[in-house]
């Protein structure tokens, strides 16, 4: 290895340094940002290296610069347009986007590779190694699966679960498939037995997304996410570059983490996740006001006194928080009632929403104070001394029933709402959250509740609480 080679590979590990640092200023919402420009400083350093390293090594064309140099434009043009433009509740779908073309990218590194290759003397037989195909399927799969989950997430495609007939059967085979001809790309020289893996591996990636309902599509994309990291490691032992190695394995070791604890938060296995059949998506519409007796309704005056009065209001947001836009008005009435004196907390689920931290990015965006959002641990204790619990557009992550057995959400742990003095919840109607059984919460005698759009019902009682106390 010469001067120059080290030197380079030297900037790659600074690279990777920086990655490792912005990973672990994430931990914190108060570091978050600085952890985002460092990693964003690792992968300029990361950028700037691969072109130094181009131009020493000169194998690059003309013609190769201009493709290099065009497609950099556009996938920066359209990406900073995507990430700028984005809706918050339509942030799970974006990322599986980045997820398809990271997984893709990282595919088309090995089967480039391969082709080249095989057209030299020489050809591929004896380099093509385990990491060249592990790349190709892993990276197909991401990105045919990602398109999938993005589609089903953006109304593209039904969210509710597509279930094929011997869709099992169908994903076994392709797997199969997929691996035998992978295997016999190691013995023979043969571009039919890429395209084979390259084709049964997008098959894959569909079946197997098609069948999960777009509820749990939050999940899914997190471990897609971790596939395009382990595509993108392999991607990097093919060509031998550490920034890819160690960058890929990051995505791929965090994303595995992510969605293991997603899948304890919600009390699911991941098997059964993919498994698919559960989850409805978003789109069912709401159902009517039931006429239970033991449902209390209540008013934006009276909703008001309630809260005008209290001393300690722990504020519960959920799904419906975000489908409405309310993150500015409830900071706005909780601003309101602080400086009344009163005690204000937000309680968060770590699944409450749909995407990881859905509520926390939320409320950041409404400029809420960081040490008044509080971990379900940290604020559970809470409850029983809180005057009123405030749920607005939670349900699930509220209902009693997850500590009994024998429901769908049997053991999830939930906020303990229903232990607060009084509970007042926001939201359209009897309609069921993502779970798709009944709360036990909303036939509690503390409980009442408000029937409205969360963002109207917030701006009205902001409305009231002024009102009544001038
Ligand atoms: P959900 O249980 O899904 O309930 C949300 C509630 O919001 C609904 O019951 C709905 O009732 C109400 N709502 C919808 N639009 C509204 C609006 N405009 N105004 C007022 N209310 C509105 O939400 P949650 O409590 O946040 O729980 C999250 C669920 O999603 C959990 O079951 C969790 O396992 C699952 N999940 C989460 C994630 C992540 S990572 N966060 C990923 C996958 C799945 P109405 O229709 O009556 O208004």
């Amino acid at each position: 290895m010469n001067s120059f080679t080290t030197n380079m590979q030297l900037v790659y590990v600074a690279a990777a340094a920086c990655f490792v640092i912005g990973l672990h200023l994430m931990n914190s919402p108060a570091t978050a940002r600085r952890g985002n420009q460092v990693s964003t400083a690792g992968m300029v350093i990361a950028i700037g290296a691969t072109l130094v390293l181009l131009i020493h090594d000169g194998t690059v064309t003309g013609v190769g610069w201009t493709v290099l140099i065009t497609g950099a434009l556009l996938g920066s043009a359209v990406g900073l347009y995507a990430a700028r433009t984005v809706q918050m509740t339509a942030m799970p779908q974006l990322v599986s986007m980045f997820n398809a073309v990271g997984g893709g990218a990282a595919a088309l590194v090995a089967v480039y590779g391969y082709i080249d290759l095989e057209s030299r003397p020489g050809g591929v037989l004896g380099t093509t190694t385990v990491t060249t195909v592990l790349d190709v399927i892993i990276g197909s799969v991401t990105f045919s699966g990602s398109i999938i989950a993005a589609g089903k997430l953006q109304g593209l495609i039904p969210g509710q679960p597509i279930v094929l007939r011997g869709g099992r059967v169908i994903n076994a085979a392709l797997a199969v498939i997929a691996v035998g001809a992978g295997i016999f790309m190691f013995t023979t020289a043969s571009l039919p037995a890429l395209l084979i893996v390259v084709l049964a591996s997008l098959g894959f990636g569909v079946t197997i997304v098609l069948p999960i309902g777009g509820a749990d599509m939050p999940v899914v994309i997190s471990l897609l996410n971790a596939f395009t990291g382990t595509a993108v490691a392999m991607a990097g032992f093919v060509i031998t570059n550490w920034a890819l190695i160690i960058a890929g394995a990051l995505v791929g070791a965090s994303g595995g983490i992510l969605t293991k604890l997603m899948a304890d938060a919600m009390n699911r296995s991941l098997g059964n996740i993919i498994v698919g059949g559960f989850g409805t998506g978003d789109s069912a519409a709401p159902v009517a006001v039931a006429g239970d007796a033991h449902i209390r309704s209540i008013a934006a005056d009276d909703a008001a006194i309630q809260l005008a009065y209290a001393s300690k209001v722990l504020v519960v947001p959920g799904y419906g928080l975000a489908a409405a836009q309310a993150q500015h008005g409830v900071a706005e009435l909780a601003a309101l009632l602080e400086s009344r004196g009163i005690e204000v907390s937000y309680a968060i689920h770590p699944v409450a929403g749909r995407m990881p931290g859905h509520m926390n990015v939320l409320l950041a965006e409404a400029n809420v104070p960081y040490p008044q959002l509080k971990e379900m641990e940290e604020v559970n204790p809470e409850f029983p001394r809180a005057d009123v619990a405030l749920v607005i557009g939670a349900n699930d992550v509220t209902n009693p029933a997850a500590r009994r057995p024998g429901n769908v959400i049997s053991g999830m742990p939930i906020l303990d709402v229903d232990q607060a003095r009084s509970i007042i919840v926001i939201k359209r109607s009897m309609g069921h959250g993502y779970a798709g059984m009944d709360n036990e919460l909303y036939a509690d005698p503390k409980t009442s509740m408000y029937f409205a759009d969360a963002k109207k019902a917030v701006a009205e009682l902001t409305a009231a609480v002024k009102t009544l106390v001038g």
